[in-house]
This record gives C-alpha cells, structure tokens and sequence, in this order.
C-alpha cells in the first residue's frame, strides 16, 4: 500500500491549526494554503527532470529541469483550496475540474460537473482534502484514468483508514500523500478526529 504520511514539523502545526474548532476561516485559508503546498511538493517528488547545462555568472555546470508536464484536478468545492498552491509551485500545470458532493443522509458522492484536459502523459494530482468514505476520491480517479491520465497521486488533508482501505482497493497504483491518517468515521461518515466539513470551515458556510 502506498500510503505517505508527511510528518514535516510544520505540517503538524498547521495541522494542529486546522483541526483547532476556533480557528475562523481567513486563518482556516492560510493554514490550508501552505499545508498544501509543503504536501504538494512531497507528492510531485517522482515527476521527470531532464539534465542539460546552465551557465553561472563562473563557468557552464549540469543542471536539471523538469521535463514532464503536470496536470492538477481538484475535486469541487474543497479541493479548490489546493489549486493556488499548485499554480504557485508549478505554473503551466494543466487544470481540470471535478464537481462532487456526498449526500447527506447517505455520504455516497454524486458527480454534478466535470471539465477534463487530455491528461496523457502528464503527472496528475488530484486534489481533495478530505478522503473520508473514499467514494470521492475514487470516483475522480475513475474520471482522471478514462482521460489517459497516469500517473496519477492523490493527495488530501485528512484521510480515515476506511477511505484508505476502499481507495487502495480501487486505485492500487495510485499512491495517496495525506498529513494525516486519523482513527475512524463516525456514523454520519466525518473522519474522528478530523477537523469537522473542510468546505465548511473554507468558506464559512454550514
Ligand atoms: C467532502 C470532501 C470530499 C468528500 C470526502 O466534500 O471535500 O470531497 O467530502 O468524503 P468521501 O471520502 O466520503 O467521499 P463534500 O461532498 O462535503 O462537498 P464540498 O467539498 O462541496 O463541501
Ligand atoms: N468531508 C469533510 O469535509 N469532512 C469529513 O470529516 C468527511 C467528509
């Protein structure tokens, strides 16, 4: 199973700050916006560089440059708070867009938008900070492969051993970058601990 935990100090802390009930949305944004980008650099780690020659102000060394194109598909409404970070990190990525939203009496996700590029050849990240059931994340990998897209990374927030289970299952070559992996769902299908409906907690809405 390729589960990566990224345990970087600061990605505990701004962990801690996102899970914090008290933290109030502006705050919830920053702590967001940086946590992404210290996981989106751990889960680009494999994308190709290519060695040729650069010349210092002293002399001609070898030096490398990324050679592959990257694509960044968040999944709507969360996972727009990982975007910025990944324009910021890589700013040709191609962008697509996936919408989903779980039912609230059932948490199963249903698809209400999705705006793909040809994906092939491209490292794809997929966005979404939490990986909860796994219905979500699955499903949008489904949609990134029948794109050519590959390979592919997911990467999230918060994942629950329940989503894990049913995403390796899915996608086994597909590996997920998370700053956490916490206990378990509760019955309405939140992660516990968690940190409550990250759209919610983004946009200050209930
Ligand atoms: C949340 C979250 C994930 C999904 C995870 O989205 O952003 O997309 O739930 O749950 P799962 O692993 O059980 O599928 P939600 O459906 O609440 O939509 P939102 O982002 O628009 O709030
Ligand atoms: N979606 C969230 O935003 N939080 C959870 O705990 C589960 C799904």
């Amino acid at each position: 199973m390729s589960l990566h935990v990224v345990d970087h100090p600061l990605a505990k802390h701004l962990l801690t700050g996102l899970r914090d009930a008290t933290t109030p949305p502006d705050q919830f944004r920053r702590y967001s916006d940086t946590l992404s980008t210290i996981l989106i650099l751990e889960a680009t780690k494999e994308v190709r560089t290519q060695q040729g020659e650069v010349e210092t102000p002293l002399e001609t060394t070898p030096a490398d440059r990324l050679s592959q194109g990257l694509a960044v598909v968040p999944i709507l409404r969360a996972g727009m708070s990982m975007l910025d970070p990944a324009l910021r990190l890589f700013p040709n990525v191609a962008v697509g867009y996936i919408g989903l939203e779980r039912s609230h009496e059932t948490a199963v996700a249903h698809s209400y938008y999705c705006k793909l590029p040809m994906l092939k050849g491209l490292f794809t990240l997929c966005c979404d900070p939490m990986l909860a059931t796994g219905g979500s994340a699955s499903q949008a990998v489904s949609l990134l492969k029948s794109h050519g897209g590959g390979p592919i990374v997911m990467v999230t927030v918060v994942a629950a051993p329940e989503g894990v289970t049913k995403f390796v299952t899915d996608h086994p070559d597909v590996p997920i970058f998370t700053a956490a992996l916490d206990r378990e769902l509760n019955d309405m299908k939140y992660i516990l601990p968690g940190l409550g409906d990250y759209g919610d907690r983004l946009y200050g809405t209930e």
